[in-house]
Order: structure tokens, then C-alpha cells, then sequence
């Protein structure tokens, strides 16, 4: 994604296992740690992360992306992550995480409508027609990522304690 006149231009690539600092250094923020169902301790959590990334891409059962921000010297830090988990029934959930210092800039919202392009895309290995996105909803900015990427509310869903303590939202985009 270029730059505008007032963001800087992001790039999205898989993860690597360079990344491993960058990665530890955003999962110390106490909101990514109150809102993510999995969050990464220590470098053998985030090498094992990484990994795992790797084999579910490979495997076709997951595409994560860490997103890029071009800091004036190129591409060099990691400031965020999106993914595109499949699912049943023609179907795939994303997800995402913005490092704590890059946030309020558009950065996962931007990310978001860049991977959902793509895993609409005729030649996207994701192949899929309705794309669902879950948050609590106590999740306020995650929510709000969800509207400015054109998903819809679908659903309210009970709490399932105690991996999602709260109520949630469903919100759903179909491949137009
Ligand atoms: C949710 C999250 C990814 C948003 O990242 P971001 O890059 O700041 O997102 P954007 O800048 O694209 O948009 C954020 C929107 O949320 C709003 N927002 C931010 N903090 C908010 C808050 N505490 N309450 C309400 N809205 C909030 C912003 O105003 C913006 O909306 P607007 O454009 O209408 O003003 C980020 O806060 C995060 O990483 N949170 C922790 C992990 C997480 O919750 N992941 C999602 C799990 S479902």
C-alpha cells in the first residue's frame, strides 16, 4: 500500500524469524494481551509462533502477514499483523493486531481491506466467499476496524468462558 498524503505506506509479508523481538516487544502491550486469545510470552512462545505460521501456510490453513511501515529508512519494523484463518463451508476468519505505538493511524483498517482484496482475489489461495470477523464487545477500536472494512454485524454471540468471557460480535463480509 503507498503512502497518502499523511500515513505512511505499508507493506504486508509473511512472518519471519527475524521478526522474533518485534514480535515479543508488541504481545508485552496489556490491551493486544486482553484482547488475543493467544498471546506470546517469551522467544521460544514466539519461535514456536513463528513456525507455526509457517507450517499452516504451507499447509493452506492459515495466511498471517506481519505489516510493514515504511519509517523513512525502508521497511524495517514490524508495526502489525493480519491473518486469514480458513474455515468451514467456503468460508475464512481474519484477525489482526496493531503494536501499541503504531496505533490510531488507520495501520490495521488499512492492512485489513488490503488482505481482504487479496483473499477476494481471483488467484488468492484462500478461495473463499464470506470472510468472518470476531471480537468482544468490549473491543471498541476492533469493532471499529470491522465497520471501516465494510463488515456488517451479523451476530451477538454468548460468552464461552473461559477463553471469551464476554459476549461477542459477528461481523461478516461476502465476496462481491
Ligand atoms: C484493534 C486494533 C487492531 C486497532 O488498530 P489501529 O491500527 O489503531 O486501528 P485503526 O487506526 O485502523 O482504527 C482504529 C479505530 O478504532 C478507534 N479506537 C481506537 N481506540 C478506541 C477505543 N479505546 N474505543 C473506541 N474506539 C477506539 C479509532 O478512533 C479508529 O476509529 P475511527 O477511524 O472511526 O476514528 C488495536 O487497537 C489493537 O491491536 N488492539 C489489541 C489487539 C486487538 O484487539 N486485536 C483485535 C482482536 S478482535
Amino acid at each position: 500500500m503507498g503512502a497518502t498524503a499523511s500515513l505512511p505506506a505499508l507493506r504486508l509479508r509473511p512472518w519471519q524469524v527475524d521478526d522474533v523481538d518485534s514480535l515479543m516487544s508488541a504481545h508485552q502491550d496489556p490491551d493486544l494481551r486482553r484482547w488475543l486469545t493467544h498471546t506470546i510470552s517469551d522467544d521460544v512462545d514466539a519461535h514456536r509462533w513463528i513456525d507455526s505460521q509457517h507450517q499452516e501456510w504451507a499447509a493452506g490453513s492459515r495466511f498471517s502477514f506481519a505489516v510493514m511501515e515504511d519509517g523513512g529508512e525502508g521497511f524495517a519494523a514490524v508495526a502489525g499483523h493480519v491473518t486469514v484463518k480458513i474455515g468451514d463451508d467456503n468460508s475464512a476468519e481474519v484477525g489482526y493486531w496493531t503494536a501499541a505505538e503504531a496505533r490510531g493511524q488507520g495501520l490495521a483498517s488499512r492492512a485489513l481491506e488490503a488482505v481482504v482484496r487479496w483473499a477476494f482475489s481471483e488467484h488468492s489461495p484462500v478461495a473463499v466467499a464470506r470472510l468472518d470477523l470476531l471480537h468482544a464487545v468490549g473491543n471498541r477500536a476492533s469493532c471499529r476496524v470491522a465497520g471501516r472494512c465494510g463488515f456488517d454485524l451479523e451476530a451477538i454471540l454468548p460468552a464461552q468462558p473461559p477463553a471469551f468471557p464476554t459476549e461477542g460480535h459477528l461481523h461478516v463480509r461476502h465476496k462481491s
